[in-house]
């Protein structure tokens, strides 16, 4: 119990400071008054610059830095080693629908860089985690043993677990303890899934310290199984100038975290050899990174999104993945050669003195010409969702003021763990429509279920995606999305803007689905 209320009160202590400590960078990078930083919409972006920002935000703030110090050089980072496979958690079950293993959280030491110890904090030592491998109908039965330094959860993001289960911030299993979490995947849920913590106010720092892994849900008939694939699992590291994870600065508070590294599988710009048509599946579980995925001389089409197949197979330029989203790709070599996988320049309204992300190479792809293999028009039937039962609205914001610093809400609030935002009915079909109300980008995600969306709306311009399974979608400055939803289990989810700094900052709200 003490240990407990320790813990609350360090959390507590923390999400103030990290408050006071974004204004205070606010304020000095754009060198304006408080009184005219009052409403983030009238920031003149274009005027911020760091100038000696960095050391006084520092001295105001003792231990965090506005912006990066020396980093750890790209150059002395191995690459170009060939794609690492992901490692499979191992089924310790010979019961067939059955499957048991052990998650342990745990400080870790790898050698990235040869005679370089980087400490992580690791599921089973690995970075990433270990891949999770399972069918529809199974019943999963995971022992997960906390030896991290502070309380921890496993949430299985996207996965239709009932909210028990499903390491909500409530459920958070303490330093040195262990807990279950057992559900069994119910049919029709085949998809590229993922996990990672979801402690109070702690997710930020425990997934950039390298805590996530996959989860792939497979179909026993699946259209696509005479199709190889392959997993690129992409991921950021930002580490110090002596090769360890660096702290977040405020500006990775503001924006989401972004490193120096992006890794593929925990690789860096790894190869990649694509001898054949492929199916990938990618994971965005970057902190904050937003990629725009291309590959030139290849014709790529969209197979599947973050709760499995589409009913058809679209061709696609690039692809928009932005934290926590996940895609099934169809890769088809149109020529024999080398190029790089890309991630180009996406502008979202990154604050500070940082510009826009520019294209960067992830991986060389070494191609050989290929051919179209057969596959079924019709992959498989979404729902068809009609008449919402009942509409819900969120609005998304931001703004900066004088004592509270930075900060981030849904419907003008900030997470609270002990406040029911909405309710929800279970069988229940509704409409959410949300509303980007900031000049940045963020994404939405809710907890449990796979959602449809209906349309985009911009500047009065409606767009209708194709349709798709989705747990987490992207919402441009000033956008609106709708979407249907409909909930199968009681209980506590959350819902949150998956760039994990908002998150962690409180850009989270509850639904209590009776
Ligand atoms: Cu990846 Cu609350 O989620
Ligand atoms: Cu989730
Ligand atoms: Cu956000």
């Amino acid at each position: 119990m003490k240990k407990n209320n320790d813990l609350q009160s360090a959390n507590f202590k923390r999400r103030t400071f990290l408050k006071g400590a974004a204004l205070s960078a606010a304020a000095i990078i754009t060198g304006k008054s408080f009184a005219q930083m009052h409403d983030m919409h009238n920031m003149d972006h274009g005027s911020m610059d760091h100038g000696d920002g960095n050391a006084t935000a520092q001295a105001d703030t003792k231990k965090m830095r506005m912006i990066d110090g020396q980093l750890f050089p790209e150059a002395k980072f191995p690459q170009d080693q060939a794609l690492p496979a992901l490692n499979s958690l191992k089924n310790q079950s010979t019961v067939s629908g059955q499957f048991v293993a052990h998650l342990q959280a745990k400080p870790a030491s790898v050698e990235l860089v040869p005679d370089l110890k980087t400490i992580f904090w690791a599921y089973n030592g690995q970075v990433p985690g270990p891949l999770i491998e399972v069918y529809e109908g199974d019943t999963l039965t995971i022992t997960f043993q906390n030896d991290l330094p502070q309380a921890s959860t496993i949430h299985w993001h996207g996965l239709p677990v009932p909210p028990d289960q499903d390491g909500n911030p409530q459920d958070e299993v303490k330093s040195g303890q262990s807990r279950v979490y057992t559900f069994t995947l119910p049919q029709g849920c085949a998809g590229t899934y993922w996990y990672h913590p979801h402690g109070h106010e702690t997710v930020a720092e425990q997934a950039f310290r390298g805590l996530a892994g996959a989860l792939i849900v497979r179909a026993k008939q699946d259209p696509l199984a005479h199709i190889p694939e392959q997993n690129w699992l992409i991921s950021d590291l930002k580490l110090d100038e002596q090769g360890q994870i660096a702290d977040n600065t405020m500006i990775d508070w503001m924006n989401g975290r972004e490193g120096q590294f992006v890794l593929i599988n925990g690789a860096y710009k790894p190869q990649i050899n694509l001898d054949q048509a492929t199916r990938v599946r990618v994971w965005n579980a970057c902190s904050g990174r937003y990629l725009k995925l291309a590959l030139a001389d290849a014709t790529v089409y969209l197979i599947g999104t973050d709760g499995g197949l589409l009913e058809e197979i679209v061709e696609i330029e690039d692809l928009l993945l932005t934290p926590g989203e996940r895609a099934q790709l169809l890769i088809i070599p149109k020529k024999t050669g080398s190029v790089y996988l890309q991630s180009l320049a996406y502008d979202r309204g990154k604050m500070g003195p940082v510009g826009v992300e520019p294209t960067r190479n992830l991986a060389k792809v070494n191609l050989k010409l290929s051919t179209m293999p057969t596959i079924p028009t019709k992959l498989r039937d979404l729902p068809k969702y009609a008449n919402a039962k009942s509409i819900k609205k969120l609005e998304y914001t931001e703004t900066m003021e004088m004592g509270s610093g930075m900060n981030f809400f849904i419907n003008g609030k900030q997470h609270d763990m002990a406040r029911v935002d909405l309710t929800s009915k279970v069988g229940e079909l509704e409409e959410w429509i949300i509303f980007n109300n900031s000049h940045m980008d963020h994404n939405f995600h809710i907890h449990g279920e796979q959602f449809k969306v209906i349309d985009f709306e911009l500047n009065g311009k409606l767009s209708v995606p194709i349709a798709a399974l989705k747990d987490t979608v992207n919402l441009k400055p000033y956008e609106t999305v709708r979407l249907h939803i409909l909930q199968t289990h009681k209980g506590l989810r959350m819902y949150h803007c998956h760039i994990l700094e908002h998150e962690t900052l409180g850009m989270m709200g509850q639904l209590e689905v009776i």
